[in-house]
């Protein structure tokens, strides 16, 4: 039986959606791709967002069995909504995923975490045969770093460490993100905090150095990953 509550059949986005009329593009580029049978890993961000909810109709429209691998609450949710079953990379493998970026350079690495997620995302598209990162205009740059800090999730007790490691790294400026609609910081979905460490050149090693500290569980540098860009 279907929850009949406002929560269970409302699909809103917390704030306001930027660039939407590009977003919905892509969103319906990827949506045209999929098949019957597939299970598709499904990034975070209002892009992806929008993208689910274009695959939701087509689901509907052609009554198409579609499994999704969420990788933050508010996709699985959305799903939810949607009435798209979900599943986890425990349990399945997927045919191909998308997401979305902050900023991509020219050579497709990126920049993601904006919306506070990145660790399960790297998880999903380590394990995708197939990935595409669904981009308007304004996420495309010439060199990483211009617009968007590198967000690094954070262990809460090794908080001041790799603070002082990544200021180590050559940050410019490192700050602990702090919530909206909650006081102190962010916590993830996983429990830990987020590190926006800015730093003023990104070179192509940089994500592996930030990994290798203690108590850092990911950050949102993609540096040389399998991925095809589509806007
Ligand atoms: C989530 O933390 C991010 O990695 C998003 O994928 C990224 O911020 C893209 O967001 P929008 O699709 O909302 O622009």
């Amino acid at each position: 039986m279907k929850w009949s509550n406002k929560a269970a059949n409302t699909l809103e986005w917390s704030g306001e959606i930027t660039n939407r009329e590009q977003k919905e593009q892509v969103a319906s580029r990827i949506a045209a791709r999929v098949k019957e049978g597939d299970v598709i890993g499904v990034g975070s961000g209002s892009t992806s967002f929008l993208a689910i909810q274009a695959i939701g109709r087509r689901m509907l429209a052609e009554k198409l069995n579609v499994v999704a691998i969420p990788t933050s609450t508010e996709v699985a949710l959305a799903c939810t909504v949607l009435g798209i079953p979900t599943t986890t990379l425990l349990n399945m493998k997927p045919d191909w995923c998308f997401d979305g970026a902050d900023e991509v350079d020219p050579d497709n690495n990126l920049i993601k975490g904006r919306g506070g997620q990145m660790f399960a995302e790297k998880l999903l598209i380590s394990s995708s045969p197939e990935n595409y990162i669904l981009v308007d205009e304004s996420k495309l740059v010439p060199v990483l770093g211009k617009k968007f800090p590198v967000p690094v999730e954070v262990f809460p007790e090794a908080l001041h460490l790799v603070e002082n490691e990544l200021m180590a790294l050559g940050a410019a400026e490192v700050r602990l993100r702090l919530g909206k609609g909650k006081d102190g910081p962010v916590v993830t979905e996983s429990g830990n905090f987020i590190l926006d460490a800015r730093f003023e050149q990104i070179g192509t090693d940089l994500e592996k150095r930030i990994k290798v500290i203690p108590g850092v569980i990911e950050s949102g540098l993609f540096m040389g990953y399998n991925v095809s860009i589509v806007r």
